[in-house]
């Protein structure tokens, strides 16, 4: 019974950001946990790789290119997976780029390139997902959000706001749609190495100040966010909605 509540066999999952890092990670994770997963990112090449070793779990899965600043390509990438999977059940949000951008020197562009990415992509990756769920009566989506979404990191001003954005849109969706039966729950990574964060971590004395912040003493890593996402896709979580799971090796209490 306790291992069945985790299973995800008879499972679809959608994962953006799924070419590398943690979006890469929980698509392995879901997949082990036997869930069939489209993958979607920009780079082929990433995605083939994913989809390669998911192929070789026994598992279905297709990589879909996809840039999700772009929603006309976001509609698209959801009717190839309608195509080939059916149902959805799950929508793991986890395409966003970072930038170190003092305020005062920051520009539309700048601006245009975080929030297109981590809001305006992630708004239409959950409206299409809302819709299929709730026309086959529920579904699970988890959106990954940041701890700098409640804590300031040094000039990430505006992709701290882009993520408190996403937590604000998870707590709305949550009760948009809890009457549908569609979960909407965040996880908030703490210092997990990627290469969204290596061009900081390859800084010897950030990456030990970034330890030394960690009560766990350590760096995640992208595995570290897999149990959080198995859970929070699976039945085991039934009855959480609007919440976030923290994963940051203790920095929010130091
Ligand atoms: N690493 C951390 O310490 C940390 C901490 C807190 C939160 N997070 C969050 O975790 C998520 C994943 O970060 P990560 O560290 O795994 O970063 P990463 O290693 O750079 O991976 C990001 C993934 O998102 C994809 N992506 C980026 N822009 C995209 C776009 N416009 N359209 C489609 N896909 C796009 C990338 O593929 P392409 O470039 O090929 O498109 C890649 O597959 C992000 O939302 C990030 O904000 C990370």
């Amino acid at each position: 019974m306790a291992a069945r509540m985790f299973d995800l066999q008879g499972k679809t999952a959608l994962i953006t950001g799924a070419g590398r890092g943690i979006g890469r990670s929980i698509a392995l994770g879901l997949a082990e946990a036997g869930a069939d997963v489209a993958l979607v990112s920009r780079t082929k090449s990433d995605l083939d790789q994913v989809t390669k070793t998911i192929s070789g779990f026994g598992r279905k899965t297709l990589g879909i290119p996809t840039d999700v600043k772009n929603a006309d390509e976001i509609r698209n990438a959801y009717k190839q997976f309608d195509e080939a999977f059916g149902q959805l059940d799950i929508l793991i949000a986890s395409a966003g780029i970072s930038q170190r951008v003092p305020f005062l020197d920051v520009s539309e562009d700048n601006y245009d390139e975080v929030f297109d990415t981590n809001v305006r992509g992630l708004v239409f990756c959950c409206q299409e997902a809302g819709r299929r769920m709730i026309s086959s009566g529920g579904g699970s989506i988890v959106l990954i959000s940041s701890v700098v979404a409640e804590m300031a990191l040094m000039n990430r001003n505006l992709y701290g706001a882009t993520k408190g954005a996403v937590s604000a849109l998870a707590r709305s969706l949550s009760l948009e749609w809890s009457s549908h039966n569609v979960r909407v729950n965040l996880i908030a990574p703490g210092f997990i190495e990627t290469s969204m964060t290596k061009p900081i971590l390859d800084d010897d004395d950030v990456r030990q100040a970034a330890i030394d912040q960690t009560p766990l003493r350590r760096l995640g890593q992208p595995d570290d966010l897999v149990g959080a996402a198995i859970f929070l896709s699976s039945d085991a979580s039934s009855f959480v909605t609007g919440d976030t799971i923290v994963v940051d090796g203790g920095l929010k209490v130091s």
